[in-house]
């Protein structure tokens, strides 16, 4: 059937990085990750990228950004928040692919759907700073977030901002869940290294965010 179809057979190695924190690596296979980027630019193609700006400076983010889902995660001068439209075309995002419905369920085993999908671009000097992830309202829920191109260095620190940190390295078609006790834990983006994966024919690095 068209579900069965859908379903991302998950094939990974699971390590435990911290309490809550288990890296999936290559869990979508190539076949996969060419499906899931095409369904990727069909979102992008109805809600585009766009460049957030910070809360309060209004600086520009290095990170383009869209969303798919009932609810979009949008940065500008007011802050954080999320909402039902795109905050340029004001069109409500487009729905989440049910490969990352069957992806969640598969991984989480939560009991209900994510309702964001947040869609981050990276091209080559792009990166993020160590935040939380602490807008969401079912913190019981983890955060999913899937690898996709250039590798990047991601940083993980603990629940306090000045904490020690670690960092590891995700490649494309690799999964990462963040939950339970270190769900708000401070993480980052310090760099895109370019060239290390075809995926995207010019270069850069997505990065899927699922949430609650
Ligand atoms: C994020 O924390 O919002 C993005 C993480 C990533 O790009 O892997
Ligand atoms: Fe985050």
């Amino acid at each position: 059937s068209e579900h069965q179809a859908a379903k991302v057979p998950i094939s990974s190695q699971k390590l435990e990085i911290a309490s809550g924190v288990t890296l999936l690596s290559c869990a979508l296979d190539t076949a996969s990750q060419t499906t899931l980027l095409g369904e990727i630019r069909k979102i992008s193609s109805k809600a585009p990228l766009y460049t957030p700006t910070m809360p309060r400076t209004g600086k520009p983010w290095t990170v383009r950004m869209t969303n798919c889902g009932p609810l979009g995660w949008v940065s500008d001068r007011s802050g954080y928040r999320y909402q039902p439209d795109h905050p340029e075309t004001g069109d409500p995002w487009p729905a989440i692919p049910q490969m990352l419905l069957d992806l969640w369920d598969e991984a989480t085993g939560y009991p209900a759907p994510p309702e964001c999908c947040l869609v981050n671009f990276y091209a080559d000097k792009a990166r993020m700073g160590l935040h939380r992830d602490e807008d969401e309202q079912a913190l019981d829920a983890p955060v999913l977030s899937i690898s996709l191109g250039d590798t990047a260095t991601f940083r993980l620190g603990g629940l306090e901002r000045k904490g020690k940190t670690q960092s590891f390295k995700l490649h494309s078609g690799d999964v990462l869940l963040i939950g339970g006790d270190n769900r708000l834990a401070y993480h980052g983006i310090d760099r895109v290294f370019p060239n290390t994966s075809t995926l995207l024919k010019d270069g850069g690095r997505i990065n899927l965010t699922l949430r609650r």
